[in-house]
């Protein structure tokens, strides 16, 4: 038997290396429930033997204390700009004044694609991760070391061979699939979404609390240095190098002999952007040789020895209409801009989410303007810019009212935050969007009880809270315009069937901050039965799968409160007696794999799909990778296909899919 001691060196070993074939090689060795397991072991152990726990252990990517603002580092070497090529003739500019300035030298070239996302620095000593920071301006940037460690692309010990000092830089970026389903997750518990990912990737790396960052599957692509002690002949040779430390490289860089190849390559880039899963917003050319640079130097802040050639952007133009103010169930004020309908990318737009006050006055939206959109990660409407030539006298600059407009009470924005709330805890959009999120088809699914329903419900005085709906007569709901009893009647049943939900779509319901689906679920799982969840302390809700500080003190917070405690016992009281959540089978073909779901499928809806998927034990995904084990093929499916066939992973038709289902039953 090994030691402790040599036992967790041993384990710290093995995952680090996991962590390298799966995020730089692309190769995992490890299946993710292995790893999960190695995980805790150590975690375990470590536990134990605190003396063990090293900072650069594997288990160290959270649970560093959140800090109260981020510190000011100043970069030993600026992080630079890029000079953009906005055409092919700029491009071909570029290239000649590269071999004009080296004199008929011939020149090679890599290309890289431009990554749409954040620009970090991290730093490394004796191969240990000691502090990264976002660019900030180019020269003094923000400490955001705890944020960084907990994303699994950022290594926190660097392979054998890596320079005593080594500033390394790249790009942190937010897969598309994943920016959707964040947007859906925050709209639906009422929080102000992002506009795009890359300020998603930006919003979750200022965080000053890291649990909330190490929730967002973040990732790095590393293309730069800054100081070090070591130096390449050519940049190919430090993207080689960089990768063999164990920093992920993007596996589309290229290297390019002239401008054929270039040329060839960007083509190739902006066929294939959209079948990526990250935005890329076009391709970094540079100069390959050491040598080259350092003759080509540099014009202000950019080097003369590379251009960022820009794809065009796929985007629309037309007029904002009016900016339009909505009330979630939160009491957040979103604005939102009505505008002349377009069409983009195959779908027709007419409003476009704003997020927040901020936004708005970042790009100086007003009624009347002409405006850029676009469909961020392909699918969400983004308002791009505001075309200023083109706009009206008199347009007005946008103003947020601190007044609700449903109910007219005063609302606040707390410091620090970009919502802006309505005070009223008694406002009927709040209390509306409450009723409507519980009566959802992911909370207590009660057909019947729509957006319609509830606005009348509420302004009829009849609701204040959720569990008021089991207590209304027949003869309350009748005397409401446009029901009949045939529709009263089969509402009561809606009811009265949903007084049995499973726990999770219950804790789903209760709209507590933080809690989507996914984390209800793993509640009901680890707890089984809502009373021990009512007295758990803080430090029980950190033993739940994927809950961190925040979630577990935002649980602990609502549900010790006393309002909420008492909505609760009354809906207890009115009958309402969650059930427990099925075990998922870890036997079957879905356990533990991984499925992304494309086209559309005849027999059921893609949500209902999803659920089967989880309740035999799997996962679905929004992209295919070689890590994906199925891809589920439905009617006119597109690129998600290719990618499959691509990558060899293996595809089910629609008819296979249900067999399977029907195989992997839940016991
Ligand atoms: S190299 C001096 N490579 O573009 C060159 N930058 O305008 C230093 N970016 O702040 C940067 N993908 O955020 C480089 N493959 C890539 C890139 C890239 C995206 C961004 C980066 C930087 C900005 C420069």
């Amino acid at each position: 038997m090994s030691s402790p001691a040599q036992r967790a060196a041993q384990l710290r070993e093995t995952l680090r290396d996991a962590n390298y074939r799966y995020y730089v090689l692309d190769a995992p060795t490890l299946a993710d429930a292995e790893y999960d397991r190695l995980l805790r072991e150590l975690q375990t152990l470590e536990e134990k033997h605190p003396e063990l726990c090293t900072p650069d252990s594997p288990t160290q990517r959270v649970g560093a204390i959140p800090s109260a603002k981020f510190e000011k580092v100043v970069h030993r070497r600026p992080m630079l700009s890029l000079q953009n090529a906005m055409n092919d003739e700029e491009l071909v500019d570029f290239v000649e004044r590269v071999h004009k300035t080296l004199s008929g030298e011939s020149v090679s070239f890599v290309c890289e694609p431009k990554l749409d996302g954040l620009a970090v620095e991290l730093i490394y000593e004796h191969g240990r991760f000691i502090k990264g920071s976002t660019r900030g301006d180019g020269e003094v940037g923000e400490e955001i070391t705890a944020n960084l460690r907990t994303i699994r692309s950022v290594p926190l010990m660097l392979q054998p061979g890596a320079p005593d000092y080594l500033e390394v830089r790249g790009e942190v970026i937010f897969p598309r699939a994943a920016f959707a389903e964040l947007n859906r997750r925050r709209e639906e518990a009422g929080e102000p979404t992002f506009a795009n990912p890359r300020n998603a990737a930006a919003g979750s790396l200022r965080q000053l609390d890291p649990s909330i960052t190490a929730s967002r599957p973040l990732a790095v692509f590393y293309y730069d240095v800054g100081e070090t002690s070591t130096r390449w002949t050519s940049h190919w040779a430090r993207l080689c190098a960089l990768r063999d430390y164990g920093l992920r490289t993007n596996p589309q860089n290229q290297r390019c002999a002239d401008l054929s190849a270039i040329k060839a390559y960007l083509a190739e880039r902006l066929a294939g952007r959209h079948d990526l899963p990250y935005e890329i917003d076009g391709v970094v050319v540079k100069v390959d040789g050491e040598a080259h640079r350092e003759r080509l130097g540099f014009v202000s802040r950019s080097p003369r020895w590379a251009a960022a050639y820009k794809f065009p952007a796929e985007e629309e133009e037309t007029i904002v209409e009016e900016i339009l103010i909505s009330v979630g169930r939160t009491g957040v004020l979103t604005p939102t801009a009505r505008v002349r309908p377009v069409h983009v990318g195959g779908v027709t737009i007419t409003n476009i989410g704003l997020h927040n006050e901020d936004e708005v006055r970042r790009k100086d939206v007003r009624v009347g303007d002409h405006v850029f959109v676009r469909r961020a990660g392909d699918v969400i409407p983004e308002l791009v810019k505001v075309i200023l030539e083109k706009r009206p006298p008199g347009a007005e600059p946008f103003v947020l009212n601190p007044i609700c407009p449903v109910c007219g009470a005063a609302a606040r924005r707390e410091a620090g935050e970009v919502a802006m709330r309505c005070t009223n805890i008694a406002c009927p959009a709040v209390l509306q969007g409450r009723l409507r999120h519980f009566s959802g088809r992911r909370a207590m699914d009660i057909e019947g009880l729509g957006d319609k329903l509830c606005a009348q419900l509420v302004a009829a005085g009849l609701v204040k809270t959720p569990a008021d709906i089991y207590s209304l007569s027949d003869a309350a709901f009748l005397e409401l315009e446009r029901l009949g009893e045939k529709s009263v009647a089969n509402l009561r049943a809606q009811i009265d069937g949903s007084k049995k939900r499973r726990l999770s779509r219950f804790l789903n319901a209760l709209g507590i901050p933080q809690v989507g689906e996914a984390t209800a679920l793993a509640l009901s799982l680890h707890f089984g039965a809502l009373d021990k969840m009512m007295g758990a302390a803080v430090d029980d809700f950190l033993g739940v799968r994927d809950v961190g500080p925040a979630v577990a003190q935002a649980i602990h917070d609502f549900l010790a409160e006393p309002k909420n405690r008492e909505a609760i016992g009354r809906l207890l009281q009115a009958g309402v007696a969650p059930e427990t959540d099925p075990r998922p089978s870890s036997r079957g073909p879905f356990a533990g794999k991984s499925v992304v779901l494309t086209g559309t499928l005849a027999k059921m809806s893609r949500e209902d799909a999803k659920a089967a998927v989880e309740r035999r034990g799997g996962k679905v995904v929004g992209a295919v990778s070689r890590k994906t084990d199925l891809v589920v093929v439905g009617e006119d499916a597109g690129s998600k296909l290719k990618k499959a066939q691509e990558l060899g992973v293996a595809t089910a038709d629609e008819e296979t899919f249900l067999k399977m289902l029907g195989e992997g039953e839940t016991a």
